[in-house]
């Protein structure tokens, strides 16, 4: 179990697969923008400001900071090793085969449960605008999952089907269509910081931490959903002109591009409309996303931004541009659907390369004869995408995806330092700079945020840890292909599903 897929074979791989390499800087800071900016900023925002208050700034800054160091040997591996796969392959090659399952594992959590929170988000965003733009009375129930006040949340279930069909037809978003999303997302935060920061009023700023500092480290561990996404990039690696030098372009580019908006934008949520949590009678503040909550806006009459699914539009409606908010709404509307599409086409492609690496099932990366997609395995992850989105709320979604996605970060933390060691001859196109400071730094920084995470979202992450370590020993174990001395049998040209990664045309 801690036999490695050799590296040189990872590398042959890529080789032979001969997939077209068209991305350039300029299409993969494009690609981490728009598969970063979502849900996070859009609704995240108000759960921060429950957690920490305006301190949620801080929270920003926090999360933004160990995404950066993360980055920053994500990397020197995706320049080094620019295959398909990302963190599961990375391990793969350093940390052996038992800890590359676990690494895929946790990345099941990041991203199919990450596409349930942004369809989740989603919904929030046009029951608002179909509610105060179109003057619909839309009941709770049918909206919003049971914890939230509600039933089942049936516009973020059906976005889940919608897009899951879009993937089975082999949908693949070019790059022109997340170029203009992506300038949809940047101009709807742009409008709000042009509109808010202006008026701020400094008072809002006071308490700045009303829960303390373990308020902010627990916003930022929530928070962190806003950055996730820039690892994206790195699985268009084999798809990349001169991944040497555009990989980490582009990693850090997108995340520094989110990171000034998203610090601009919480300024402007609380400098207007304050960001003060609802506390409960014993003075603590009330979980994001629990019925506690629900209640407690609801006697509130929802005047709070921390209340609204919708923090960004509510807050410009507050202040004076109904019609704005509105259009922020739309823009959501518009854009947050290919977030999902990405974190679900993630999904596949991470199941695809653990099947084709004999880990799970090959009829999981079974090609459908007319679409030419690895159907079986997208309708899968579609399903359970769109049960967690009708189900369970944003937050909680969010804090289950971090809880794998810190994991697998603080994993290619230590294969990057690992293979410095192991490896040092190895061509390294991108270094991380002051790698035993920056390597550390991003696992600790990743551990820190994962026990600030809610109990029972880790006690979730061990439970799905158990089941994995279960399922390998039953199955994988035995079936992996570089147990059988042939990590490379199942290169087949038919293996591969033809759109590389969806924002390629
Ligand atoms: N960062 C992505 C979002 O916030 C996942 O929606």
């Amino acid at each position: 179990m801690w036999r490695v897929k050799p590296l040189d074979a990872i590398l042959a791989t890529a080789e032979k697969k001969s997939l077209h390499r068209s991305l350039g800087p300029f299409q993969l800071t494009m690609l981490g923008i728009g598969a970063i900016i979502g849900t996070g900023i859009f609704v995240l925002t108000a759960e921060a400001a429950q957690k920490a208050g305006p301190g949620m700034i801080l929270a920003f800054v926090i999360a933004g900071f160990v995404c950066a160091v993360a980055a920053l040997c994500y990397a020197e591996m995706a320049a080094m090793v620019p295959v398909s796969g990302s963190a599961y392959t990375y391990s793969y090659a350093v940390m052996g085969e038992l800890l590359a399952w676990m690494v895929g594992w946790a990345l099941i959590l990041e991203y199919a449960v990450a596409a349930g929170a942004v369809s989740v988000g989603w919904s929030g965003y046009v029951v608002g605008l179909l509610e105060n733009a179109l003057h619909m009375d839309i009941p709770n129930t049918f909206v919003r999952g049971p914890m939230d006040g509600g039933l089942v949340n049936l516009p973020a279930m059906a976005i889940a089907l919608v897009v899951t069909a879009l993937l089975v037809v082999g949908t693949s978003e070019s790059a022109t269509v997340n170029t203009f999303l992506v300038i949809v997302k940047v101009s709807a935060l742009t409008a709000f910081i042009v509109l808010a920061v202006p008026v701020m009023n400094m008072e809002k700023f006071t308490p700045f931490m009303p829960l303390g500092v373990t308020g902010v480290i627990a916003a930022a561990a929530s928070i962190f959903f806003a950055y996730v996404g820039f690892d994206a990039v790195s699985t268009a690696a084999e798809e990349t002109k001169n991944p040497q030098r555009n990989m980490p372009i582009g990693l850090i580019g997108s995340l520094g591009v989110c990171t000034i908006f998203y610090i601009l934008v919480a300024s402007g949520v609380i400098g207007t409309v304050g960001a003060q949590p609802v506390l409960g009678p014993d003075g603590a503040g009330l979980r994001p996303g629990s019925p506690e909550l629900s209640a407690a806006c609801a006697a509130l009459g929802d005047a709070q931004v921390v209340c609204s699914k919708e923090a960004l539009a509510w807050t410009l409606r507050e202040i004076g541009w109904p019609q704005i908010g509105n259009l922020i709404g739309l823009a959501a509307g518009l854009a947050l659907p290919s977030v999902i599409l990405m974190m679900m086409f993630g999904q596949t492609r991470i199941f695809f390369v653990m099947s084709r690496d004999g880990l799970l099932p090959s009829v999981l990366s079974k090609v459908h004869p007319k679409f030419h997609t690895p159907h079986v395995i997208t309708i899968i992850t579609g399903v359970f995408v769109a049960l967690f989105a009708a189900f369970f709320p944003v937050g909680i979604l969010a804090d289950i995806s971090n809880s794998g996605t810190l994991f697998a970060f603080a994993m290619v933390a230590i294969a990057v330092m690992v293979l410095r060691k192991t490896d040092p001859d190895r061509k390294r196109p991108f270094r991380t700079p002051a790698i035993y400071l920056v390597a550390p730094l991003a696992l600790l920084g990743c551990v820190v945020l994962f026990i600030f995470l809610p109990n029972d979202t880790k006690l979730m992450f061990f439970g799905w840890a158990i089941i994995g370590l279960i399922v390998y020993f039953s199955y994988g174990y035995r079936k992996s292909h570089v147990a059988h001395g042939s990590p490379e049998t199942h290169e087949l040209d038919a293996d591969v599903p033809p759109p590389p990664v969806p924002p390629v045309v």
